[in-house]
């Protein structure tokens, strides 16, 4: 049995806000894949390493400890969660959603989340960006089973309208504006960590899947429930296996990453001050 539950999430909430004065937030950020996200003209107001937030044991990769950033300007604030938690790293499906539990419940309005995935449609190559307009959850897990769908209504939310169309309208927007475009698609989430066989790509394509990952639908189905408005952006790394004509590497996964992370990261900036300033 997780001793990780809906009250001591609370705790670990009430904690946080007695300790970070993070203003009035405009959105949570989440970066995957060795992205670290700046918010430029924003000052960093505090670095707070997981460890001292999530009641839970954190696992770090290579010795090193993922951070959140609160970042403020007057009166309002940002959290950018630099890493997540992944199911194949052995977290539940219940810590994985912690990210935008806390954010949530901490008040931020928008859940905006990047991540690095495989490309199921040759048209979209690696460096190009996917802004996710619904997804496919094949992790045979969800966020709000047990004692989290009791937590607070509704029990079973509408995923209907789950990727927010207006943030994405105005991701396409800035990214013409800088010179490249941004994809429209959708994410299927696997619980990994061996990557897909070329079948179960097939199986992917037929299914309607444009892009293929192992992580954020937990997250996002979490988001929903408590009525956050969500944007993801999808890194295409790869193509997916049997669409690109050699074995896949996490390396590879790595390199494409690094190589479009500065599209990304102004994308990213100029979406946090339409959401920090909007327009009438
Ligand atoms: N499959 C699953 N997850 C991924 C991939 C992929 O091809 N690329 C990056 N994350």
């Amino acid at each position: 049995m997780s001793t990780f539950t809906p009250a001591t999430l609370e705790q670990a909430v009430a904690r946080f806000r007695d300790r970070h004065d993070t203003g009035t937030l405009v959105a949570a950020l989440v970066a995957g894949s060795g992205i670290t996200l700046t918010a430029p003209g924003w000052e960093k107001a505090a670095e707070v390493p997981y460890p001292e937030i999530f009641p839970f044991g954190i696992r770090a990769l290579a010795g090193h400890t993922p951070t959140v950033t609160v970042w403020r300007r007057g009166g309002q604030g940002i959290l950018a969660f630099n890493g997540r938690f992944h199911l194949y790293q052995g977290y539940s499906a219940f810590e994985v959603a912690a990210i935008p539990r806390l954010a949530g419940l901490l008040g931020a309005p928008a859940y905006l989340a990047t991540n690095a995935a495989g490309s199921i449609d040759p048209t979209i190559r690696p460096g190009d960006l996917v802004a996710i307009s619904d997804h496919i959850n094949l992790q045979a897990t969800n966020a709000l089973l047990g004692d989290w769908g009791r937590w607070r209504p509704p029990i079973f939310p509408d995923m209907t309208h789950t990727y927010d169309p207006e943030l994405r309208t105005l991701a396409s927007d800035h990214a013409r504006r800088a010179g490249f475009a941004v994809h429209t698609g959708v994410y299927c989430g696997l619980l990994g960590p061996s990557y897909e066989t070329p079948a179960e790509i097939r199986m992917l394509r037929t299914l309607g899947g444009t892009v293929v990952g192992m992580s954020t639908v937990q997250e996002v189905i979490a988001a929903r429930h408590l009525d956050m408005r969500v944007l993801v952006l999808s890194l295409v790394t790869n193509l997916a296996a049997g669409i690109a004509d050699h074995p896949l590497t996490h390396e590879e996964v790595m390199v494409a990453g690094a190589a479009a992370r500065d599209k990304l990261a102004a994308l990213l900036a100029a979406l946090l001050e339409d959401l920090a300033c909007p327009k009438a």
